[in-house]
C-alpha cells in the first residue's frame, strides 16, 4: 500500500513511532527514522532492514528547526522527495502529569502544549515546503482521547492534544489545495506501551487502583470491552498514509473504539 513512499518518522524509537515505522516498511515504504537518541531508533531500523525493508536511522531533535531542516534536506538528497511525515514524539509523563491543576506551576503546564505543538508545527511545515513541489504528500501525527474529554491530574496534556488536533485542521485547510493531506490518529490507551504504564502511576497513588483494574476500567468504556493493540493502530496509520485514503484530510481519526463519540 505504500510502495516506495519516502517516509520520515519522528520519535521512531518510541512505541507508536516504532510500530508505525514497521508497518510502513512492511507495506513497501522507504523509512527515514529519527529520534532524540539514536540507539532506540537504530534498533527499529536494523529490524526493518533485517526483514528486507529499507530504513535509515538518524538522531534528530524534533524541536530543533535547523536540525529537522538539515535532516529533511538529506532525505531529499538521497531519495529525491518526501511523501509522508509522521510525528510520533512523546514527552515523558513524569514531567507533565500527576499534579492537580490548582497546584501546577505555569512552566509545567505549558511544557506539553509548547513542545507538542511546536514539534508538530515544525516537522509539518518543513515537510510541506518540500511536498508542495510534488503537489503530493501526507502529514500525520498522533493525539489522545484527552483532547476531547476531561480527565483529572493530566496538567497541560489535554490542551496539548487539542492544540495538535486544531493544527491538523488548519494545516489541511492551507495545504490540501496543494495536494497535501493532513491526518491525525487518536488511539485509545494501548497497555503494551510503557507510556500507558507510566501514565497510570500517579493515578495508582491517587486512587489505589491496581494496573489490572485500571486496564479493565479503560476497556469497559470501549464498545468491544477491550483496548486496542499497537498493530491495530499501525494498520490504520498505513491506510491513512496510503493513496486509498485520498478522500481523508483535515481530521483526526477516532480510534477510541467507542470510548469517545464524535
Ligand atoms: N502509548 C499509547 O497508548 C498512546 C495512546 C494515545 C496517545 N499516545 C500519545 O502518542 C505519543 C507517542 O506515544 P508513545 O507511547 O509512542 O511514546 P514513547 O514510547 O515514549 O515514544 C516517544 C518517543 O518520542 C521521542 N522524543 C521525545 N522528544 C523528542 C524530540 N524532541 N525529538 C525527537 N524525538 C523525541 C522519545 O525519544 P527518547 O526516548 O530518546 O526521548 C521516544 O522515542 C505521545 O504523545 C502519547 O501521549 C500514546
Amino acid at each position: 500500500m505504500l510502495n516506495n513512499k519516502v517516509s520520515v518518522v519522528y520519535g521512531a524509537g518510541g512505541a507508536i513511532g516504532g510500530a508505525v515505522a514497521r508497518a510502513f516498511a512492511r507495506e513497501g515504504a522507504k523509512l527515514f527514522l529519527t529520534g532524540h537518541r539514536r540507539a532506540p531508533v537504530e534498533v527499529v531500523a536494523n529490524e526493518i532492514v533485517a526483514a528486507g525493508g529499507s530504513a535509515e536511522a538518524a538522531e534528530v531533535n524534533a524541536l530543533d528547526e535547523p536540525v529537522v531542516d538539515k535532516h529533511l534536506q538529506s532525505v531529499i538528497d538521497k531519495a529525491g522527495r518526501v511523501d509522508i511525515s509522521f510525528n510520533a514524539i512523546g514527552i515523558p509523563d513524569a514531567k507533565i502529569v500527576g499534579v492537580p491543576l490548582v497546584e501546577l506551576d505555569a512552566e509545567q503546564f505549558s511544557l506539553p502544549i509548547t513542545a507538542y505543538a511546536t514539534s508538530y508545527f515544525l516537522t509539518a511545515r518543513l515537510a510541506a515546503r518540500r511536498m508542495v513541489a510534488n503537489k503530493s504528500g501526507v502529514i500525520m501525527t498522533v493525539t489522545a482521547l484527552l483532547s476531547r474529554t476531561g480527565v483529572p491530574l493530566v496538567g497541560g496534556y489535554g490542551p496539548a492534544m487539542a492544540t495538535k488536533e486544531a493544527l491538523t485542521r488548519n494545516l489541511s485547510a492551507e495545504l490540501a489545495p496543494h495536494g497535501i493531506r493532513v491526518i491525525g490518529l487518536r488511539p485509545q490507551a494501548m497497555p503494551e506501551t510503557s507510556t500507558i504504564k507510566e501514565a497510570f502511576e500517579p493515578r495508582a497513588k491517587a486512587t489505589g487502583v491496581t494496573w489490572e483494574q485500571w486496564q479493565e476500567l479503560l476497556a469497559s468504556r470501549t464498545h468491544p470491552r477491550r483496548l486496542m493493540t499497537l498493530a491495530e493502530m499501525a494498520d490504520v496509520a498505513v491506510f491513512m498514509a496510503s493513496d486509498k485514503a485520498s478522500g481523508m484530510t483535515g481530521t483526526t481519526v477516532n480510534l477510541t473504539m467507542g470510548s469517545l463519540d464524535d
